[in-house]
């Protein structure tokens, strides 16, 4: 594995033959990743909990000539996680260059009503499925062959630095994922991989379909571009980061939030 830097332009602004797994891509943010890191050339899997609608995207993907494959996985699950990367390992084999730990989910209740299978599934989910699917692809990711280093994104939230009332599990697990990205990216400079988050901001996709239209006109406001993100607008960034581009960036937790959190 070359550190980059001396390459063309055009291979230091591309994925070509890189591997990837991207996690919860049947749907918003993970679904633009999936195909933004495909349309730059790399092979990816991507996984979710419904077989119909993987399948559904899987079609598409074929149409579109990406190079795209699917298995269903509950990342929740310890034991399924751990046939993911066996599938993700044997169908690239055994060398991954991007793991982008994507899939979460979203709840919105006041503290003092969260239950203790409220706490533990946001864990489990958001946060202790991102530090163990890290943990086995690191074999994988140790053997990258992209310039620059093999990559770990995060896909964070401006949740876990700024407070939003009725979010404040999700918070917790948001937070330490920004922590988990620091830490793996000074224990693991050494082994060639790069670790990076994201913290977007509010994007349209199904996560948010029910928040209500009056407390998303209140946060455009406070956001300096006025709206909430489009899912592209995410992937592109962890495309970016993910190439050979991006070599000298690590351990980072990029906010990508219209400006959301900048402004006084
Ligand atoms: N949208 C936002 O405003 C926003 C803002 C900040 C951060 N984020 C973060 O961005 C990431 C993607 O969010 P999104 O808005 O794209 O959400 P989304 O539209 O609800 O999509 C979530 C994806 O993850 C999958 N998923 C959920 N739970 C899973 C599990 N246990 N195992 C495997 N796959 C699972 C979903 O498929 P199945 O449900 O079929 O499994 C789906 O493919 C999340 O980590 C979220 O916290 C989103």
């Amino acid at each position: 594995m070359a550190v980059a830097g001396c390459g063309s332009r055009e291979e230091r602004w591309s994925l070509a033959d890189a591997t990837a797994l991207v996690t919860g891509g049947s749907k918003g943010i993970g679904y633009a990743i999936v195909e933004e890191l495909a349309g730059f050339g790399a092979r990816v899997h991507t996984c979710s909990r419904n077989a119909a609608e993987l399948e559904e995207c899987r079609r598409r993907w074929e149409q579109k000539n990406l190079r795209v494959t699917v298995s269903v996985c509950d990342v929740s699950v310890r034991a399924e996680r751990e046939k993911l990367m066996e599938t993700v390992r044997q169908t690239f084999d055994s060398k991954l260059d991007i793991l982008v730990n994507n899939a979460g989910q979203f709840s919105f209740k006041p503290a003092a009503e969260c239950t203790a299978d409220d706490f533990s599934n946001l864990m489990t989910t958001n946060l202790e499925a991102s530090f163990h699917l890290s943990q086995l692809a690191h074999p994988l990711l140790m053997h990258a062959s992209i310039s620059g280093g093999g990559s770990i994104i995060n896909m964070s939230s401006i949740g876990g630095s700024i407070a939003f009332a009725g979010s404040t599990i999700y918070a917790i697990t948001k937070g330490a994922l920004n922590q988990l990205t620091r830490n793996l990216a000074t224990e693991w400079a050494t082994d060639m991989i790069r670790v990076n988050g994201i913290a977007a901001g509010f994007v349209t996709t199904d996560m948010i379909k029910d928040v209500d239209p009056e407390y998303m006109k209140e946060e455009h406001s406070k956001t300096p571009l006025g709206r909430t993100g489009k899912p592209v607008e995410i992937a592109s960034a962890v495309s970016f980061l993910c190439m050979p581009a991006a070599s000298f960036i690590t351990g980072q937790v990029i906010c990508i939030d219209g400006g959301r959190t900048i402004s006084a």
